[in-house]
C-alpha cells in the first residue's frame, strides 16, 4: 500500500531519490556496460551493511557559466561518508562518474576535504574511490583550488590515519597527486589509468604513440614505477583487497592493530628451516618459504609484490600481533639492494612505524647492485633512504640474518647499529665487509699474484675463500662482540621471535633523546 507522505517530506523523499540515481539511469547503465559499478554500489560492498551515514548528499555546484546552471545533480559527483569496515569506523569517497564524469569542481571538491577532515577529527582511514575525468573543465580555477585543498588534506591527515586510494577509472593530470600522497594505492585491472599527460598530449609533445594502458595501466605502475601497490581484477576484487588491508592496520596513529586469534601455536618449530639455505653460499633459495614458515598460518598479505622484486615487504601476523616484513629475496638479483629496492624497504618502514606495526626483517644481502645506471641514477641517495628510515623508527625491529650480510647493506638492513631491539643470526650467517671471494681477492693480492697458473690461483682462491669464512664470514664474531643478540637454530625462528616481540611490544625508545627540532631531512 502506498504511503501518503506530507509534501515536505515528499519533497525531501524525491530529492534523496535524485541523489541516490546521480548522473541518472542511462549514465549508470554506461557506467555498468564498461564493467564498472557506480560509487554506491561500491560503497555498499565496502561497507557492513546498514553502518553507511551519507554527508552532503544534497550539495550542488555553484558554476553558472557553459550551461552549467541547468546541470547539477545532488551530489555534485562525488559520494562521501562515514560506514563501518569489520566494526570500526572508515571514511569512505567514491566518485561519481555518472555525473560530469565524476569531474571535479569546488563543491565536489568541498565535499571530499570535509570527509577527510572528519577522518582525521574520529581517527577513521581514509578510503578514497576515484573514478574522475579530472579538473571539471567549466570551473576552472576553483577546480584547480579543490585539488590543492585535497592534497593539502592528504598531507595534513599523513601519518594520522591510514589513506588508501582505489583507482576505478580515469585518474589523470594532477588529479593522480591525490593518490601519490596517500599510503596505498589499489588499481582495477582493465578499466583504471594514471598518468600526468595522456596519449594524446604525448603524441603530441613528443611524437611518442603509446597507448593509455601501456602509459599508465594497473600493470605499469604495480610493476615499473611502484605508484601502485596492489593490482584488483575487478571493482570487487579492488574493495575486498581493501578490506584486507584495513585488517592489518590501526585506525590512527594513536592506535595497535586489532590483534586477532589465529590459532598457530607460538611456540611452533619447523626443522625444514634448518635446511632451506643451501650448503653453496652461491645458491638461490626462496625466501617466502623462510617468511611463510615463521608467521602466523597463511598472514603473510604481500604490498608491492611486483615491484622490486629483489626486496619483499608486507603485513603478517605474529601470535596474532600485526606485524611488517620486510626481506631481500635472493631468488632475484641474489637479494643485493637497488634504487628501486631501497625505496621500496623505506617507504614501507615509514609506514610502519608511524602506525605502530613492529618490523620483522630477514637478511641475505650481499651489497648493492653495481654498474653506471645504479649510480647515476642515484643509489647513493635512494640507499641513505633505507638507512633512515631504520634509524628513525622507533617502533619494535626485529632482524634475522639469514646469510648474507654484507658491507653497507648490512648495516642498512635493521643492523644493530641502526637502533635494532633483537637481533637474531642462523649459524649460516655471513657478516662481512663483503663477500669471501672479494675479500681474499685483497687481503691475498699478492700470494694469489705467485701463482703459475689458472688453476693453482683457483685453488689458493678456494683456500682464502674458505680461511675468511671461517675467520670472519660467519655469526660468531659479531655475536661475540654483542652486535647479534643470539644465534639461533634456524627451525626456533618462530617462537624466538614471538617471545622477543612480545616483551618489546612495551618498549619505550630511550636510546638516543635529540634536541627538539622541526623534523629531520631524509634524503628523499
Ligand atoms: C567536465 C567532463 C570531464 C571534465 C569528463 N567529463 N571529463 N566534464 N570536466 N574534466 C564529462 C564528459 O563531457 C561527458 O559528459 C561525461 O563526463 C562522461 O565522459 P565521456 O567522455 O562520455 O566518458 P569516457 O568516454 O569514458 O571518457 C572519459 C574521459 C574523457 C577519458 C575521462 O571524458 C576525457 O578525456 N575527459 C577530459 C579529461 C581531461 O582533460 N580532464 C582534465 C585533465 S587536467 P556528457 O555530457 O557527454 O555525458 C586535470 C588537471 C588537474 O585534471 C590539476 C590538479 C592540480
Amino acid at each position: 500500500m502506498e504511503v501518503a507522505y506530507p509534501p515536505k517530506i515528499a519533497d525531501l523523499k524525491k530529492r534523496l531519490e535524485e541523489a541516490r540515481l546521480g548522473g541518472g539511469l542511462k549514465a549508470i547503465e554506461a557506467q555498468h556496460a564498461k564493467g564498472k559499478l557506480t560509487a554506491r554500489e561500491r560503497l555498499d560492498l565496502l561497507f557492513d551493511p546498514n553502518t553507511f551515514l551519507e554527508i552532503d548528499a544534497l550539495v550542488t555546484h555553484r558554476a553558472t557559466e557553459f550551461g552549467m546552471a541547468e546541470r547539477k545533480a545532488y551530489g555534485d559527483g562525488v559520494v562521501t561518508g562515514l560506514g563501518r569496515v569489520g566494526g570500526r569506523p572508515v571514511v569512505g569517497i567514491a566518485q561519481d562518474f555518472t555525473f560530469m564524469g565524476g569531474s571535479l569542481g569546488e563543491m565536489h571538491a568541498a565535499k571530499i576535504v570535509k570527509a577527510m577532515q572528519y577522518a582525521v577529527s574520529i581517527g577513521a582511514p581514509i578510503v578514497f574511490l576515484n573514478d574522475s575525468g579530472g579538473a571539471r573543465i567549466q570551473e576552472g580555477v576553483d577546480s584547480l583550488k579543490g585539488y590543492g585543498d585535497i592534497f593539502y588534506m592528504n598531507v595534513m591527515a599523513s601519518g594520522i590515519v591510514p589513506q588508501i586510494a582505489v583507482i576505478m577509472g580515469p585518474c589523470a593530470g594532477g588529479a593522480v597527486y591525490s593518490p601519490a600522497l596517500m599510503d596505498f594505492v589499489i588499481m582495477v585491472d582493465k578499466t583504471s589509468y594514471m598518468f600526468i599527460t595522456g596519449p594524446r598530449v604525448v603524441k603530441a609533445a613528443i611524437g611518442e604513440e603509446v597507448t593509455e594502458e601501456e602509459l599508465g595501466g594497473p600493470l605499469v605502475h604495480v610493476s615499473k614505477s611502484g605508484v601502485a601497490h596492489f593490482i584488483a581484477k575487478d571493482d570487487k576484487e579492488a574493495i575486498e583487497l581493501v578490506k584486507k588491508l584495513l585488517s592489518y592496520l590501526p585506525s590512527n596513529n594513536m592506535e595497535a592493530p586489532p590483534r586477532v586469534d589465529t590459532g598457530d601455536d607460538p611456540l611452533r618449530t619447523d626443522l625444514k628451516l634448518n635446511t632451506v639455505v643451501p650448503e653453496d653460499p652461491l645458491k638461490a633459495y626462496n625466501m617466502y618459504d623462510v617468511i611463510n614458515s615463521v608467521v602466523d598460518r597463511g598472514t603473510f598479505f604481500e604490498v608491492s609484490k611486483d615491484y622490486a622484486k629483489n626486496a619483499i615487504t608486507g603485513f603478517a601476523r605474529l601470535n596474532g600481533w600485526v606485524v611488517g616484513v620486510i626481506a631481500n629475496q635472493p631468488a632475484v638479483f641474489s637479494g643485493a639492494l637497488d634504487i628501486n629496492a631501497s625505496d621500496k624497504i623505506a617507504r614501507f618502514v615509514r609506514f610502519l612505524d608511524a602506525f605502530n606495526i613492529p618490523i620483522i626483517t630477514f637478511v641475505d644481502v650481499p651489497g648493492y647492485i653495481p654498474g653506471t645506471f645504479q649510480e647515476h641514477n642515484g643509489i647513493i641517495r635512494h640507499g641513505a633512504k633505507v638507512l633512515y628510515a631504520y634509524s628513525e623508527a622507533t617502533v619494535p625491529k626485529l632482524t634475522v640474518i639469514v646469510r648474507k650480510a654484507y658491507g653497507g647493506a648490512y648495516i642498512a638492513m635493521a643492523s644493530r647499529h641502526l637502533g635494532a631491539d633483537f637481533v637474531a643470526a642462523w649459524p649460516t650467517a655471513e657478516i662481512a665487509v663483503m663477500g669471501p671471494e672479494g675479500a681474499a681477492e685483497i687481503i691475498w693480492r699478492a700470494e694469489l699474484a705467485k701463482a703459475k697458473t689458472p688453476e693453482e690461483r683457483q685453488q689458493l682462491m678456494a683456500k682464502f675463500t674458505e680461511e675468511y669464512r671461517q675467520k670472519i664470514a660467519n655469526p660468531y664474531v659479531a655475536a661475540s662482540r654483542g652486535y647479534i643478540d643470539a644465534v639461533i637454530e634456524p627451525a626456533e625462528t618462530r617462537p624466538t621471535l614471538v617471545k622477543s616481540l612480545e616483551y618489546l611490544l612495551t618498549k619505550r625508545d630511550v636510546r638516543f633523546r635529540t634536541p627538539p627540532k622541526k623534523h629531520g631531512l631524509m634524503p628523499v
